[in-house]
């Protein structure tokens, strides 16, 4: 797949909205700032293709791309954020649940966390989620540049180990969008799960 020929189809507040429930749907989640929108743009080659921010929650909807006809990519609002008002905070949480829970085409979930803050209470629940419901996970460790070489495998070892308590494979990759850290294996794990 040639990701760099991904473009913009939609946003939508929630499921509801969204195109309909065919073909294969990837979608990149985790907490507010973690560099999912980044991520998306660095796997694309494209600079503003998903809108990223140093303020935390400025995904606020769950935006949609279309790699080729059929396969899509998700940008879905960060989680956690701390600073939004409650009620948007609840409405945030229902719509992800809701796509989470009823969204069919989806095949896969690409779970962002900081390498400096990994599996916060809210990413395990995220990622026990997804694998309780048949989705295929991919833990990347984001700003992988942010930490020297050392502690950097430390911590991936740290949260391979972890990972090994979840029920089903949960892989754990390095990732940077500053450093172009980890792309090729995003993007091979994404080809394989488009694959069937
Ligand atoms: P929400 O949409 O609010 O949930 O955030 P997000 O997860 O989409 O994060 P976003 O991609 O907007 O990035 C948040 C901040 O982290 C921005 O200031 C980015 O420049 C920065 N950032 C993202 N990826 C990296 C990275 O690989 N390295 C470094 N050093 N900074 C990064
Ligand atoms: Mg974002």
């Amino acid at each position: 797949w040639n990701y760099h020929l991904t473009h913009f189809v939609t946003s939508a507040p929630d499921i509801r909205h969204l195109p309909a429930d065919t073909g294969i749907e990837v979608a990149f989640a985790g907490r507010s700032n973690a560099g999912k929108s980044s991520a998306l743009n660095t796997l694309t080659n494209q600079k503003s293709l998903a809108r990223t921010s140093k303020t935390p929650g400025r995904t606020q909807l769950i935006n949609l791309f279309q790699v080729a006809e059929g396969y899509r990519l998700v940008d879905l609002p960060g989680y956690g954020y701390a600073e939004v008002p409650e009620e948007t905070k609840l409405k945030w949480q229902r719509s992800l649940a809701e796509y989470l829970h009823d969204r069919h085409c989806l095949k896969g979930l690409v779970v962002l966390m900081d390498i400096r803050h990994p599996l916060k209470e809210l990413d395990r629940q995220m990622i026990l989620w997804a694998v309780q419901s048949g989705r295929e996970v991919l833990v990347l460790l984001t700003k992988a540049d942010k930490l020297a070489s050392g502690a950097r495998k430390a911590q991936l070892n740290a949260v391979r180990e972890e990972a090994k308590t979840f029920l089903g494979t949960v892989e754990v990759e390095l990732f940077s969008s500053l450093k172009k850290i980890g792309v090729d294996k995003l993007s091979q794990k994404l080809d394989s799960w488009y694959r069937d």
